[in-house]
């Protein structure tokens, strides 16, 4: 069956601190969305991709990709759960949604397919995730002290696509933000409602470019796609 994605691109990007918001920054020949829509595009699964961007934007509609017959765009909100929410809105009667970061440029195609073959056969989706590799220590409120060492085997770096049936991660998403719980996460909002999405083995080269160090790293590692 094929699967709707939905990229919330609505952020400004204020850590990244350029003239723009960072989803529009260009490495190599086109901007960080574009790379990332096209790695969702490729998959043949996928056939539509909704792109949650801001009220006012104007850079979208002069991308290429925005012509592309597969790629639909809605106007986001203020947090990142109003835009995925708003992406929701047009996935019409779609079974499974796929969340992807707007600025998640390095997706590898092998990823994308085991993530989607491993969640279909569950019922609450799951998530691309990476162990986390560094020693990882709890403080102290406000000391600047170790509390203790917290057991490294569990846990995870969150990432995206995160892959969910579209009713369940609506009916999350809308409990989450009427009850005022700041999710930065799609995942979040399951678990919120007491649901356990899958954890999916995935690679620590698909950053999030954050902040300005991010762009050189993105740029190599997009030379190391093989797309
Ligand atoms: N996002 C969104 N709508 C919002 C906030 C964020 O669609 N109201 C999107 C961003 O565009 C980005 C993704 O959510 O693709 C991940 O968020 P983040 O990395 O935090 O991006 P920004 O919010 O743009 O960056 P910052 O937090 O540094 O301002
Ligand atoms: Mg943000």
């Amino acid at each position: 069956p094929s699967v709707t994605a939905v990229l919330p691109a609505a952020g400004i990007g204020s850590r990244m601190q350029a003239d723009c918001p960072k989803q529009y920054l260009t490495i190599g020949h086109r901007s960080i969305l574009e790379h990332a829509i096209d790695a969702l595009l490729r998959h043949p699964r996928i056939q539509r991709v909704i792109v949650a961007i801001s009220l006012g934007d104007q850079q979208f509609e002069q991308l290429p990709i925005a012509a592309d017959p597969r790629v639909s765009v809605t106007i986001g909100g203020r947090q990142r759960a109003d835009s995925v929410l708003a992406g929701l809105q047009l996935a019409g009667d779609a079974q499974w949604v796929l969340v992807h970061d707007a600025a998640r440029p390095c997706l590898h195609a092998d990823d994308l397919a085991r993530l989607l073959a491993i969640t279909e056969h569950s019922k609450v989706g799951g998530i691309l995730a990476a162990p986390v590799r560094d020693t990882m220590k709890l403080a102290e409120p406000s000391l600047g002290t170790i509390s203790h060492t917290i057991e490294r085997q569990e846990l995870w770096h969150a990432l995206t696509p995160q892959l969910f049936p579209l009713a369940l991660l609506k009916h999350c998403l809308q409990r989450a933000l009427d009850e005022g719980v700041t999710i930065t996460d799609e995942a979040s909002a399951l678990e919120y409602c007491g649901y356990h999405p899958l954890l999916v083995s995935g690679r620590s080269d698909n950053i999030k470019v954050t902040r300005p160090e991010d762009l050189a790293l993105a740029a190599f590692y997009l030379t190391q796609l093989d797309n």
